[in-house]
């Protein structure tokens, strides 16, 4: 990917040093390497170590520096040491891309209290201390760009997905609060939802015949997002072009929002 022109400075990342989690597959893996493309270097995070492996070698393959972190996103300490080994490696973190995030399928009255803890931990908590703790430098420096992973379930409630809607409520909610506080530090604090994307996240929805016909048919562009249809918001958000923009939640969705 080239941007030309006179356009170039104002969406250019060179120099920057990212931060994405989730960086192993699906959206976390596709924005990683858009954010590479448009020039920053970019710290890898997944689960289990080495599995960002294949992203962070795509990114050097750009001519980008990568490196890559993991940690159980679920498990509070260990978000803090990730943030740590984030900043050692990179020297900074200029973009924070909040993407990782799991989800549990089972009706309300049956959703098991481990689930729920699970979706918010993971979702929600490790969102906000790793904007909180990588915020804070932000904040001293003037300048940061921070992209939190919400959905269309921070607009609507979903079926059978209680815990995964109600952590999508929060991400929205905490994107405004923490930019209503940051914008005046240069900390533009911003949002993504994407749309029903072909990931792992929404397999068991694509092998139902009946949901997946129902949910293709509502999407005025006629197909499901690519996780590369992300590459322009997070782009956008990242750069310069965006230093006006703050608590913004800006929706990918190939139109199902707007139905
Ligand atoms: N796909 C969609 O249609 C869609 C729509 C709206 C929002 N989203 C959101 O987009 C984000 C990315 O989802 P995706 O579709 O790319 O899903 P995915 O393919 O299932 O990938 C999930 C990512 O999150 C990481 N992750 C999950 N639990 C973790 C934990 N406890 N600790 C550390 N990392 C963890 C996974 O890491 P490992 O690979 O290392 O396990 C993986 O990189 C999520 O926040 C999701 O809610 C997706």
């Amino acid at each position: 990917m080239t941007i030309p022109g006179a356009l170039a400075e104002l969406f250019s990342l060179a120099g920057q040093r990212a931060l994405v989690t989730g960086a192993s597959r699906g959206l976390g893996r596709a924005m990683a390497l858009a954010l590479g493309a448009a020039g920053a270097d970019v710290v890898c995070a997944s689960h289990a170590p080495g599995g960002a492996a294949e992203t962070a070698s795509a990114l050097r393959a750009l001519g980008r520096e990568a490196w890559e972190v993991s940690a159980d996103l679920a498990d509070r300490d260990a978000v803090l040491a990730l943030a740590d080994a984030a900043e050692r490696a990179a020297g900074r973190i200029d973009i924070l891309v909040n993407n990782a995030g799991t989800i549990r399928r089972r009706p309300a009255r049956d959703h098991a209290i481990e689930d729920w803890d699970l979706v918010l931990r993971t979702n929600l908590d490790a969102t906000f201390l790793l904007a909180q703790r990588l915020g804070r430098a932000m904040i001293e420096r003037g300048a940061g760009k921070i992209i939190n992973i919400a959905s269309l379930l921070a607009f609507s409630g979903g079926i059978t997905v209680p815990a995964y809607t109600a952590s999508k409520h929060a991400v929205a909610g905490l994107t405004k609060a923490l930019a209503n506080e940051w914008a005046r530090f240069g900390v533009q604090v911003n949002a993504i939802a994407p749309g029903y994307m072909r990931t792992d996240n929404t397999r068991a929805l694509r092998e139902d015949p009946g949901r997946s016909s129902e949910i293709t048919a509502r999407i005025p562009a006629g197909r499901w997002g690519e996780p590369e249809d992300l590459a322009g918001a997070v782009i956008f958000l990242a750069s310069r072009a965006s230093d006006y923009v703050s608590g913004h939640v800006l929706v990918v969705d190939g139109g199902w929002m707007a139905r």
